[in-house]
Parts: C-alpha cells; sequence; structure tokens
C-alpha cells in the first residue's frame, strides 16, 4: 500500500471518528431533554421537614450559606440585624439559584438582575413573586430550618 492510500485510510478514520462523536452528541442532545422530562420529580412527602442547615459557630453576621433541603438548595442569612433567616434559594422568575449580597445587603438572583429584601420580598428585576419563606430556630449550635 503506497503512502497517499494510508494517509487516505487516516483522512477517512477521523472523518469517521468525527462523524462518530457528533452523532453521539446529537442523540445526546435529543435523548437528554426527553430523559429529563420523563423523570419523576421527588414527591412533597419526600422532602425533609427540617434540616440542621449549618452551625451558629460557622456564621457571621451579613453572611448568607447555601444549604441543600431536599432535592432543592435553600438560603440562610445572618442579616447585620443580627437575626437569622432562610429562604428557598430558587429564584421565583427562572428557577436560579440566589444568593445573599453582602454589599447589597438584599438576596441577589444573577441570572436576570432579580432582587428580594431580607424579608424575601421581590423589589426589583423580573421574579414575580417572593421567595418561600422558612422558619428557622436555634438549638444549642444548630441552625434548624423548617418548612413552614
Ligand atoms: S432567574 Fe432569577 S432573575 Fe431570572
Amino acid at each position: 500500500m503506497g503512502e497517499a492510500a494510508e494517509h487516505r485510510i487516516g483522512r477517512r478514520s477521523f472523518l469517521n471518528l468525527l462523524l462518530g462523536i457528533t452523532a453521539v452528541g446529537w442523540l445526546g442532545s435529543i435523548l437528554f431533554p426527553i430523559v429529563r422530562y420523563f423523570k419523576i420529580p421527588p414527591r412533597k412527602e419526600d422532602e425533609p421537614a427540617s434540616i440542621v442547615a449549618a452551625k451558629l459557630k460557622d456564621l457571621k453576621t451579613n453572611e448568607g450559606v447555601i444549604f441543600k433541603f431536599g432535592s432543592s438548595p435553600g438560603l440562610l442569612v445572618l442579616g447585620p440585624d443580627g437575626q437569622l433567616r432562610a429562604f428557598s434559594a430558587v429564584c421565583t422568575h427562572l428557577d436560579c439559584t440566589v444568593k445573599y449580597r453582602p454589599d447589597m445587603q438584599k438576596i441577589h438572583c444573577a441570572c436576570h438582575g432579580g432582587i428580594y429584601d431580607l424579608t424575601g420580598r421581590n423589589i426589583s428585576g423580573p421574579p414575580p413573586r417572593p421567595l418561600t419563606q422558612f422558619r428557622v430556630v436555634q438549638k444549642g449550635d444548630d441552625v434548624i430550618v423548617f418548612r413552614v
């Protein structure tokens, strides 16, 4: 076999590999949304009613921490006034995860600039509703968050 033929086979193998990768990517982009659509969401009964969201000694004033509350994120804030507050960290606009911004002393959604105050009320940007608020109980060093 000549050098030109070997070169052609190499090019053909490369193109076949590229075609295979493209086909797998295409198939994945079709199947992923279908599988995700049919994935059964967790039932409300399966979600925990409460959780130890943080240890008080690990929190600083004017700071927020994200914690996992069942299948979704929660946000625990130790406000500048020293009060503990907890919310669902799921933005009411398009479900991005919100964060506490110490510089603004507000809860901020980086996706589209939504802003919530420290009561969880939507005060600026596209979010249509307030954040879901949770009840916070301090027991010793544990900061326990309850679904209301
Ligand atoms: S998802 Fe939060 S502002 Fe759009």
